[in-house]
């Protein structure tokens, strides 16, 4: 059976840049802390409201097809990952397949948050392999900052989030030696309370209550220590497994795109592998933990810099909310 590849990748990020010291104004942070705690510098926000993730994932798919060398009314499928959905139903995916143009096309909402990039990858996969769809877009798009706590309260949290869209476009590999090797996926709900957002509940009566909003229920909630501790003992796990499956050891990678959760994380992780620094995407500098579009911005990034050359062996691992965790080899 042909295998699947990544053929195209894009991104897209809104042009307003946070600082650290933008945030400071708002809440008791500082520059300092955000950098040293989580090597994040800036991040994007979008500039007024009305601008939701399928609008940062139009440019982004478009990118992806004609990098891939396909038109937009080649897509026979789109994966839409993203914990931040335009509105609460219909899914992403319906109001990006309208503003692409493609009536007709299902789409596929998929909420695995910072995983969700790779969930959907597997499920492309998949697809293409079993001849579903020819041309699937897989998209990650997150508008995290108009769900952000900006008070002492939320502040680890509201420090660490960008919004930003990645988008790949997955079809029949072009040869035999490309395409996707290997790919695994895990979830344990016994951690889901250490990274959540509550409210509002379809389990209580009303759904969203002012005693509710008083408590800050409806802001995301993490136990950071907790989430640090599995990010960095899950990634690097997935990570040996994925490349044992694909009969590789960990000197035949190129490229390693983790999930951007956090510096320290990745360098942890890739020190854990035995990975050495050049061989590892970082953007969360710039763009902070943009959820489900870190991996595939990263990717695009890399695409543009050509360090996605042809044989490039490239390793992806994401860790988050669910939790949910999961690694995939892919050969350009
Ligand atoms: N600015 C200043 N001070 C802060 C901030 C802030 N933004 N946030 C928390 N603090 C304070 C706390 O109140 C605490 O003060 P106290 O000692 O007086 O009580 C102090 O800083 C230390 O807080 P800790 O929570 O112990 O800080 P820690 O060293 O654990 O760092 C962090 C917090 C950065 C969140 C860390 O736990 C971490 O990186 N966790 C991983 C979480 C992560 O990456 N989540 C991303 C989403 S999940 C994912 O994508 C994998």
């Amino acid at each position: 059976m042909p295998r699947s590849a990544i053929l195209g990748v894009g991104h897209h990020v809104p042009d307003k840049v946070v600082t650290n010291d933008d945030l400071a104004r708002l809440m008791p942070t500082s520059d300092a802390w955000i950098q040293q705690r989580t090597g994040i510098r800036e991040r994007r926000f979008i500039a007024e409201s009305g601008t939701g993730a399928s609008d940062l994932a139009v440019p982004a798919a478009r990118m992806a097809v004609e990098r891939a060398g396909r038109k937009v009314e080649d897509v026979d499928m789109i994966i839409f990952a993203t914990l931040s959905p335009d509105v609460n139903f219909p899914g992403s995916g319906c109001f990006l397949g309208h503003k692409l143009g493609l009536p007709g096309v299902p789409a596929l909402d998929i909420r695995n948050q910072c995983s969700g990039f790779l969930y959907g990858l597997s499920i492309a996969d998949a697809w293409v392999r079993a001849g579903a769809y020819r041309n699937i877009l897989v998209v990650g798009a997150e508008v995290h900052s108009t769900g952000l706590d900006f008070s002492e309260r939320g502040r680890d949290v509201a420090v660490l989030f960008g919004d930003g869209a990645g988008a790949a476009l997955i079809g029949q590999s072009p040869g035999d030696e490309r395409g996707l090797l290997s790919i695994a996926l895990h979830a344990d709900g016994a951690g889901a309370q250490d990274l959540w957002l509550q409210a509002p509940a379809s389990s209580h009566i009303p759904r969203l209550t002012p005693e509710m909003m008083e408590r800050g229920d409806h802001f995301p909630r993490m136990n950071g220590k907790q989430v640090f501790r599995w990010a960095t003992e899950k990634m690097p796990e997935v990570s040996l497994e994925v490349l044992e499956k694909a009969g590789l050891g960990v000197s035949a990678v190129d490229l390693f795109v983790p999930h951007q959760a956090n510096m320290r994380i990745n360098q942890l992780v890739a020190s854990k592998l035995g990975l050495p620094e050049d061989k590892v995407v970082h953007n969360i500098e710039r763009y902070g933990n943009t959820t489900a579009a870190t991996i595939p911005i990263g990717l695009s990034e890399a695409w543009a810099e050509g360090r996605l050359h042809e044989g490039a062996t490239t390793l992806l691992a994401a860790f988050g909310s669910g939790y949910t965790w999961g690694a995939a080899v892919v050969r350009f």
